[in-house]
């Protein structure tokens, strides 16, 4: 798609912006939510990864990339990654006040407010964990939860290197959860938008009663109503374009988007709680 052809501002796409594949985790909600928008996937590979980096790196380089795709049309911008939201995303909203700019959050309150998992732990990035954003969204479900915040450096690098089954990100997964007692474990929070592509690997490693809730389908649902609010939704009848852009020059990273877009999922969607649908994986 050329972004110059698109002359509608309701059809002008909507910018999708992560580190690098992990957005994709996010679109596949966007999709679902609003299969007629036209979306323009950006993932920053040749930077990744975000979440072991200052924040005034990340702040740096969202800003720049945000600040590209408003230049060249973009209607909204979907913060898809959790790092990058916490360290750019209030700092966005203030440049850029007419444009719905959208951020995730690890979905902390479906994982909280189902109830019945007293035990809950939050995956996330060093940085998504360490920031003053992720500290405010734990003190608001403190006393609720028994709420236990886990980063998970190493890991998405095996979401960015296509390595989403196998026996050695297992090691891995059975690593970083060999501090806890399993089956005391209710949910986990996949609080960094590449862990919903490992979710099948995490729940063999888990088990199966243990609940997983991801962000995306609560960003995309208040994306929509963002857009509504602005009048921005698009009106095409006809299905939209996703245009995959990345940072590294060579194409593997945009057929690994594809190929993660596609990938048949096993989820099932539970039942809706305080308006939220939990999800279960089921292997
Ligand atoms: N996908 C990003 C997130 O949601 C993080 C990955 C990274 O470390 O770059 O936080």
């Amino acid at each position: 798609m050329s972004l110059q052809s698109i002359k509608k501002r309701n059809d002008s796409p909507i910018a999708v912006f992560d580190s690098g594949v992990g957005g994709v985790s996010v679109l596949r909600a966007l999709l679902e939510e609003m299969p007629n928008e036209n979306y323009w996937y950006y993932g920053d590979s040749a930077n990744a990864p975000y979440g072991t980096k200052s924040l005034e790196e990340v702040r740096r380089l969202t800003v720049s990339h945000v600040d590209r795709f408003i230049a060249e049309g973009a209607k909204a911008v979907v913060v898809a990654c959790n790092t990058a939201t916490s360290a750019a995303v209030r700092y966005l909203r203030q440049k850029y006040p007419e444009v719905p700019m959208i951020g995730i959050e690890p979905a902390l309150k479906p994982a909280v407010y189902s109830g019945g998992y007293p035990n809950v732990v939050v995956m996330a990035t060093p940085m998504t964990l360490r920031e003053e954003k992720f500290h405010n969204l734990m003190d608001r479900y403190i006393g609720m939860a028994h709420i236990i915040p886990l980063p998970c450096p190493g890991l998405m690098e095996y979401i960015e290197h296509g390595n989403i089954h196998s026996m050695e990100l297992e090691q891995f997964l059975e690593r970083l959860f060999e501090p806890f007692e399993k089956h005391k474990l209710d949910a986990v929070v996949l609080g960094c938008t590449h862990y919903p592509f490992v979710s099948m690997e995490l729940q063999k490693v888990l088990g199966e009663n243990v609940m997983l809730f991801e962000g995306g389908p609560g960003t995309a649902r208040e994306t929509k109503r963002r857009l509504a609010n602005a009048g921005l939704l698009g009106d095409c009848q006809r299905k939209g374009i996703v245009t995959f852009d990345n940072s590294e020059q060579s194409d593997e990273k945009k057929n690994l988007c594809r190929k993660l877009l596609n990938m048949p999922i096993h989820i099932r969607q539970d039942k809706q709680v305080d308006g939220v649908k939990q999800i279960k994986h089921v292997l």
